[in-house]
């Protein structure tokens, strides 16, 4: 049987190929939607693919996800930084977690060099562009058929 992953999109993730083009790119937000459920059905995942700008929406859908999937992987945008809400949700979900970013947090503002997520995620990806999202894929069936090491 097919694993079950889910993608966990945070605020204005909605706007990409619009917003900030030197920091996130040019791909729109169905284009890398497209390209992830294609990298996912050709190494036989499958695949859903979310987004919220609302914090509570966020916290329903990973609650929701313990049930649902085996693994996810978390772009929470802003919230990373600021929302206890969605790490304590992720706490709950005792499976693999990826955590993504397409910028380098660490090259940017003070303000984004703390997640509240990276210390209960499985790890991270950030400052590889969109292309972090296919790594991040590739990298959680490799954890979830135990061949990542
Ligand atoms: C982001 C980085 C965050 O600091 C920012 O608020 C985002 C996107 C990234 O993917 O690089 O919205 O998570």
């Amino acid at each position: 049987m097919n694993n079950k992953i889910i993608i966990v999109n945070g605020p204005n993730l909605n706007l990409l190929g619009e917003r900030e083009q030197s920091q996130y790119g040019s791909t729109t937000f169905n284009e890398l939607k497209e390209n992830c459920l294609k990298k996912s059905s050709e190494i036989g995942i499958e695949l859903e693919f979310t987004q919220s700008n609302i914090e509570g929406e966020l916290v329903n859908l990973i609650q929701d996800a313990r049930k649902k999937y085996d693994g996810m992987i978390i772009n929470a945008a802003a919230f990373t930084h600021t929302s206890v809400a969605i790490r304590d949700s992720l706490d709950l979900f005792k499976k693999p977690i990826i955590e993504l970013h397409i910028s380098n947090i660490y090259k940017r503002e003070e303000f984004r060099h703390k997640s509240l997520i990276s210390d209960i995620a499985t790890g991270g990806i950030f400052g590889l562009g969109v292309e972090g999202y296919i790594l991040a894929i590739i990298s959680i069936q490799k954890i979830l058929t135990n061949e990542n090491r």
